[in-house]
């Protein structure tokens, strides 16, 4: 079994520094820890945009010290807050997948499950793009992966949420995208980062999931209408699991320790069932 770990939106500061008064560097430390007490560990992380809140040198130089600390592979692409240049120039140091100019879309052939990852970043702009350069660079990509299954990682969320706050900051260009993917039933899911919340939704004959933040959370509103403002809900990341049989299988793994695991112990006198489950 492939076990692959979604980290994102870690927003991390200049060390000593909060986001919106939040300690987003100590959270990203306590999700690299989450990852690192799995058992067994993901065979390898991915990290579905806004590493940083600034996009500044110094805040880059934090995040690749805390994701050197994951002893896997760990393939990252930029978000809205994140800038393109000092993201590249910074984590390529360790991450050498990662492209030296022009958008951060790349593949992952190392595994049963390929990963696709896509750059949507319009710089300076909280929504995304899928331009007609990277609507072309997609589609070459499945063509050379044709039939193998397949996990696209994407920023933006490219589906509609029934959120009004999130839904004016996702992906232009979204039907071209689903296009795309619609062509190519072997996409497993397409997962996102942006929105905050964990969010499933049928896309394009296949299925869209958007992953919390390891930090803050944006309060679910489904008023018409209203803007995002943030909560401090549980953080998690996902784990997708792929096996030959199942396919992908994604679980959400809050950070955190809310006691337990315990052993299910049932009551004597507990009705109809002969054993305990
Ligand atoms: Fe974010
Ligand atoms: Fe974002």
């Amino acid at each position: 079994m492939l076990i692959v770990a979604q980290l994102s939106d870690f927003h991390v500061r200049r060390p000593g520094q909060t986001a919106y008064g939040i300690d987003t560097n100590a959270m990203f430390e306590r999700a690299i820890q989450g990852v690192l007490d799995m058992d067994p560990r993901p065979d390898c992380v991915v990290v579905s945009g806004d590493l940083t809140d600034c996009g500044l040198d110094e805040e880059y130089e934090y995040v690749l010290a805390g994701l050197r600390r994951l002893p896997m592979p760990v393939y990252v692409i930029p978000g809205n807050h994140d800038l393109r240049g000092p993201f590249v120039k910074i984590l390529s140091r360790n991450f050498r997948y990662l492209p030296r100019a022009g958008y951060v879309n790349y593949c992952v052939e190392d595994y049963p499950l390929r990963i696709v990852a896509l750059d949507s970043v319009i710089d300076g702009e909280t929504g995304g793009r899928f331009c007609a350069e990277r609507q072309a660079w997609l589609r070459d990509a499945l063509a050379r992966g044709k039939g193998k299954p397949t996990l696209i990682m994407i920023h933006h969320p490219p589906f509609p949420v029934a959120v009004n706050g999130m839904d004016t900051l996702g992906l232009q260009e979204a039907s071209a995208f689903a296009d795309i993917i619609q062509a190519h039933p072997e996409i497993e899911r397409v997962v996102c980062g942006h929105y905050h919340r964990p969010i499933t939704v049928r896309f394009a004959g296949t299925v869209g999931f958007a992953v919390p933040s390891v930090a803050h959370q944006v309060a679910l509103d489904l008023r018409p209408g209203t803007s995002n403002r943030f909560i401090m809900e549980p953080p998690s990341f996902a784990i997708h699991t792929w096996r030959r049989d199942s396919g992908v299988v994604t679980h959400l793994m809050p950070i955190g320790n809310y006691g337990g695991p315990f052993d299910i112990v049932l009551a004597p006198e507990y009705p109809g069932l002969k054993s305990h489950v």
